[in-house]
């Protein structure tokens, strides 16, 4: 029936030329398209109804995106690549290159179909442009064209027969996608409106203007208000304002467009929007500063270098980077350093006195007493004769009990003869 098909194409072409003589653009053309439940290959790939192909519209003419058959719900998507701004939508069915109507038997499967815009694949994010609960297998229109003035990324085709929900004596008991073509007209690009997207946005710093009136639906990053008159507030920034300030030293100075801190970053963060804590180790203004002798992981606080976890041995001080006090060594400093011959010489950390003993002791520490019999000086005198070898004084080697007969002197050296 060639004039059939002839008064079908003369109805497609009064749809795309007089309905909307305008300057949009169809930006749908050749982006990324998909659909659930989808065959491998080409002859039913979503993509078909995005390759500007709609002079065969049937099942199998390779020129429409034909999801599985016997299923609950229909999900058919194109993805924009980024926001934009949407005059209307329209959508070629698939008809086996038969008119729609009570004969079509493709005509009970389109009914109850909506079309959403969104800004991500999750049609519930969007807006509903259309939902039909409009047309019966008499009215249905093989090109349907709905308007729809909003900014999206994603133009969104669904349909579903649910469980539970009783549905017109025409609707089918599934549903599949069955689009040729779906043409999405808008500008090409934002902070444009007019029927040829080129009057720019009558506010400055709007991004997202009403495609037929210009009234302003999303400012540029940094601004808020209805006419996005308005910085972002104080500590906030992009997108909304949506976004919030890292730590910057003036937070007034955190630009309101991008984030960075303008005069730099507060006391223990880094990077453009001071964001990122100082690296391990590392505190303060600038990072400039290195953590003391902290227990453990060299873990301290990135804003005032205050240890976490206490110090090393022989550190003390919240910043852990006093040494102990003079006489005092090892963990939280509770150690008393023993007989070094220099107490300033004494190891903060173990104790180990680093010039040698005082006279009388012995060992790294200094902590023990000469060997009986021995005393002085690194212990190298060897005591006299005492009358009791155990009352040697292990520092001068004074008999403190006295001398074994025959021998005299506080040493007990001297022989008495
Ligand atoms: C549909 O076609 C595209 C591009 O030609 C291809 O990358 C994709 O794999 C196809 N999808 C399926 C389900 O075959
Ligand atoms: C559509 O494609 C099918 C399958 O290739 C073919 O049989 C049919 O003749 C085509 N119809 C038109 C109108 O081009
Ligand atoms: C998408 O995001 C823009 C910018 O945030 C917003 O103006 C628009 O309303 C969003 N679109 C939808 C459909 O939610
Ligand atoms: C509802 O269907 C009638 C045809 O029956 C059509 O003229 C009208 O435009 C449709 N309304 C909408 C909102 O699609
Ligand atoms: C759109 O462009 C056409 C042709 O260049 C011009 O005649 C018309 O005035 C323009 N319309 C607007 C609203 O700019
Ligand atoms: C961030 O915005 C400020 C103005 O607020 C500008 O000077 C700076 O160059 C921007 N930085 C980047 C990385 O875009």
């Amino acid at each position: 029936m060639p004039w059939l098909l002839t008064r079908m194409y003369a109805v497609f072409v009064c749809v795309g030329v007089f309905a909307f003589a305008n300057g949009y653009v169809n930006i749908a053309l050749y982006k990324q398209a998909y659909q659930h439940n989808s065959e491998a290959g080409d002859t039913f790939n979503a993509s078909n109804a995005v390759d500007g192909r709609k002079s065969n519209l049937s099942v199998d003419g390779g020129q429409c995106a034909v999801s599985y058959w016997g299923k609950k719900t229909a999900t058919w998507w194109v993805n924009l690549y980024s926001i934009h701004s949407i005059h209307h939508i329209a959508i070629y069915f698939m008809t086996n290159n038969q008119p729609l109507g009570p004969s079509n038997l493709l005509t009970k499967y389109i009914l109850g179909f909506s079309v959403y815009v969104s800004n991500t694949t999750d049609r519930l994010q969007g807006t509903l442009c259309y939902k039909d609960d409009n047309f019966t297998l008499f009215t249905m229109p093989a090109v349907f064209t709905t308007t729809c003035p909003v900014h999206g990324q994603y133009v969104i085709y669904y349909n579903e027969r649910r469980q539970g929900v009783t549905n017109p004596d025409d609707y089918s008991k599934y549903v599949f996608t069955g689009l040729c073509e779906v043409e999405v007209y808008g500008c090409p690009a934002t902070g444009y409106f007019g029927s040829n997207c080129s009057v720019p946005c009558p506010d400055v710093n709007c991004q997202y203007c009403h495609i037929e009136t210009g009234t302003c639906q999303g400012c540029k990053p940094g601004y808020q208000g209805h006419r996005c008159e308005l910085v972002c507030d104080e500590g906030s920034y992009g997108p909304e304002c949506k976004q919030i300030c890292g730590q910057c030293r003036e937070v007034n100075q955190c630009s309101n467009i991008n984030g960075t801190c303008l005069t730099g970053c507060d006391a223990g963060y880094q990077g453009n929007f001071c964001k990122t804590p100082c690296d391990r180790g590392l505190y303060g203004f600038k990072c400039n500063k290195t953590c003391g002798q902290c227990r453990g992981l060299n873990q301290c606080s990135n804003i005032n270098g205050t240890c976490f976890t206490g110090c090393d041995a022989g550190y003390q001080g919240d910043l852990c980077k006093t040494s102990c006090d003079r006489g005092l060594y090892g963990s939280e400093c509770n150690e008393t350093c023993g007989h070094c011959r220099d107490l300033n010489q004494c190891s903060n950390i173990n104790g180990t006195c680093l010039t040698g003993c005082a006279a009388g002791y012995q060992g790294n520490l200094c902590k023990s007493p000469c060997d009986r019999g021995l005393y002085g000086s690194e212990c190298n005198e060897r005591c006299g004769h005492c009358r009791d070898v155990n009352q040697c004084s292990n520092i001068n080697g004074t008999c403190v009990t006295g001398c074994d007969a025959g021998f005299q002197g506080s040493l007990c050296k001297t022989c008495k003869c």
